[in-house]
C-alpha cells in the first residue's frame, strides 16, 4: 500500500470537452475556466502539502498514457474522464491498472450525470475507482484531493 510519505504529487486528469469549461453549457458546468480548476487544484494541493498538476486532452490515446505514467510512478488520480466515462473500456482498463497497484484514482464529475440523460447514468469507471464524487461543482476536485491525502495516511 502506497503511504502519503511516497506520494510526491496528485495529477488531476480532464478528458474531453473540459478545456470548453466557461463556455460549454455555463448553466450546467458553471462560468469558471479549465485554467481556473487548475489554480484552485493547485492551491488546494498547496494547502495539504502535495504538488498537483492538471491536466486535459480531448484524444483517449492521451488519458490511456496518463494512466500508464500513474502506475509507473505511482502517482494518486483524480479523473474526470467526462463522456468516456460512459463508453471507454479502453480507459476502464487503464484506469483498473492504477487501482489494482493499491494506488488511489477518484472519480469525479462537476454535474451529477445520474440526473441527466440516461446514457450518462452508466460509468465504465466507477467499478474500478476508488470512490466517485458528483454533482458538486470544482469543489469535488477539492473533496477528491483530501479523499487522496486521507487514503493515503490511514
Ligand atoms: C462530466 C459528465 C459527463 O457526462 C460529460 O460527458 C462531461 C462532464 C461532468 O464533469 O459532469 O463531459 O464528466
Amino acid at each position: 500500500m502506497l503511504t502519503r510519505s511516497q506520494v510526491e504529487k496528485i495529477i488531476v486528469v480532464n478528458g474531453p470537452n473540459l478545456g470548453r469549461l466557461g463556455v460549454r453549457e455555463p448553466e450546467i458546468y458553471g462560468s469558471a475556466t479549465l485554467e481556473d480548476l487548475r489554480s484552485a487544484c493547485v492551491q488546494w494541493g498547496q494547502e495539504l502539502g502535495v504538488h498537483v498538476e492538471v491536466r486535459q486532452s480531448d484524444d483517449e490515446a492521451d488519458v490511456i498514457r496518463w494512466m500508464h505514467q500513474a502506475v509507473d510512478e505511482k502517482t494518486p488520480i483524480v479523473l474526470n474522464p467526462a463522456a468516456f466515462t460512459h463508453y471507454s473500456y479502453g480507459l476502464a482498463d487503464a484506469a483498473a491498472q492504477v487501482t489494482d497497484m493499491h494506488i488511489p484514482l477518484i472519480e469525479v464529475h462537476i454535474s451529477n450525470p445520474s440526473a441527466r440523460e440516461s446514457f450518462r447514468k452508466h460509468s465504465v469507471i466507477s467499478p474500478i475507482a476508488t470512490g466517485t464524487i458528483t454533482g458538486m461543482g470544482f469543489y469535488g476536485y477539492k473533496l477528491a484531493l483530501e479523499a487522496i491525502v486521507h487514503a493515503l495516511e490511514a
